[in-house]
Order: structure tokens, then sequence, then C-alpha cells
């Protein structure tokens, strides 16, 4: 990477943080700061476009469709109007909202549109929040910001075949391991993101077996 590019990529950073900090759904700058650093981790070891990969995981959640009535499209200008404010050249820019376009998770059935190897590193850098410890914290988090409850044994999870329904689910936290979050490990990229994913896909389900256990008092 040149000079130039670093200094992009630290001005950008510096924007997120000061965004995006004290943000309380597990949307916030650190957040961008773990996928930063996972996309670090995983587009070095496939030999991606540093440049494309960095500003994609700092960019990926600039807005979220959760936090946009389910609009997809409001990451991807939010996340060029940036890049345009600071003069990045066009075809950077698409390269980037391409990314921010396709990250996100719609749905179990709903298919993966990323096309370029440069998103499938932001992509699994992001799933990867997703799965482990943080991920346990997290989705509690959010579930309570949107008061959900912690788990409701009459409710059964769904597969969302479309992003709709995914969308306007409202299962409960628990309910969100077998609907997104197990599903996450077989769906990574990347050599790198699968090998990564393995040991934190490992200790959810050793949480959520315990939770269940605990919960009908077996243990
Ligand atoms: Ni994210």
């Amino acid at each position: 990477m040149t000079q130039d590019q670093e200094k992009i990529i630290q001005q950008t950073a510096d924007h997120l943080r000061e965004k995006f900090t004290g943000e309380g759904t597990g949307h916030d700058w650190w957040h961008m700061k773990r996928v930063w650093d996972n996309a670090k981790r995983i587009g070095q070891a496939e030999g991606a476009d540093m440049f494309i990969v960095e500003l994609g995981a700092l960019l990926h959640d600039i807005a979220d469709w959760k936090d946009h009535d389910g609009d997809l499209s409001v990451g991807p200008r939010v996340a060029g109007e940036w890049l345009t404010s600071i003069g990045i050249d066009r075809e950077t820019i698409e390269k980037i909202k391409h990314i921010v376009e396709n990250v996100s998770f719609k749905g179990a059935g709903v298919k993966n549109g990323m096309a370029s190897l440069e998103g499938k590193v932001v992509q699994d850098a992001d799933r990867l929040d997703a799965i482990g410890a943080i991920a346990v914290a997290r989705t509690f988090t959010w579930g309570g910001s949107r008061g959900r409850l912690l788990y409701d044994p009459d409710f059964k999870a769904e597969m969302h075949e479309s992003f709709e329904a995914y969308k306007n689910s409202t299962s409960s936290s628990l309910h969100h391991f077998y609907e997104k979050l197990f599903l996450l490990k077989d769906m990574m990229n990347t050599a790198t993101g699968k090998k990564l994913a393995e040991d934190r896909d490992r200790f959810m389900h050793q949480f959520v077996d315990q939770f269940l256990a605990e919960w009908d008092g077996k243990r």
C-alpha cells in the first residue's frame, strides 16, 4: 500500500470512530475496528488488494439496513458520499460500494451476491465477528435493543427464504443462533476465514448447550 493510501485508511477510521463511538446496538465503532482487524488478517493470507479490503471493512456498516427500515441502498450511498468527499477515484468507489451493498446476511435461503475477492474477505471478516464469544454478547445486546426475549421455548426457529421474511422475524435472541449464527461457519468464502470460524463456532455451540440445559434445570 502507498503512503497516500495508508493516510486515506487512517482518515476514514478517524471519521468512523468519531461518528460511531457510543452506538449501543453492537454496530458501533468497535465492531468496525474488529472487522477491520479480521479483514487485515484474512486479506493478507488470501493475497487480496488491501486498500480495497481495508476501506470496505471500515465502511461496511456505515449505514446498516437494520437501522434504516430495511433499505439496502443507504449503505452504499453513504459510503460513496464519504469516499467522494475525500477525493477517491470513481473505480475504487464502485468497488467499495459493491462490498457495502452485498456484505449483509439476508436470510438462510438468500443467495450471496458478493463477486470480488476483496468483498469475500470483508464478508468473512464481518461474519467472524458474528461467531464466537463476542457474537454471543452482540446477539443479546441487539435483541435487547429490539425488545426481543432471551429465549421462547414455544417458538420454532425459521429458515428464512427471503430477505423480507428475515427482516420481519420476531424470534427470540436464542433462536438467532439457529437462524443465522450456526450457519455462518459453512458460509465462509475463504480458506483462512473457514479456519478461523471453526474455533468460534465450537464455543458458540457450547454456550447454547449450556444455556438450554440451565433453562431446563438440568445443569
Ligand atoms: Ni457488520
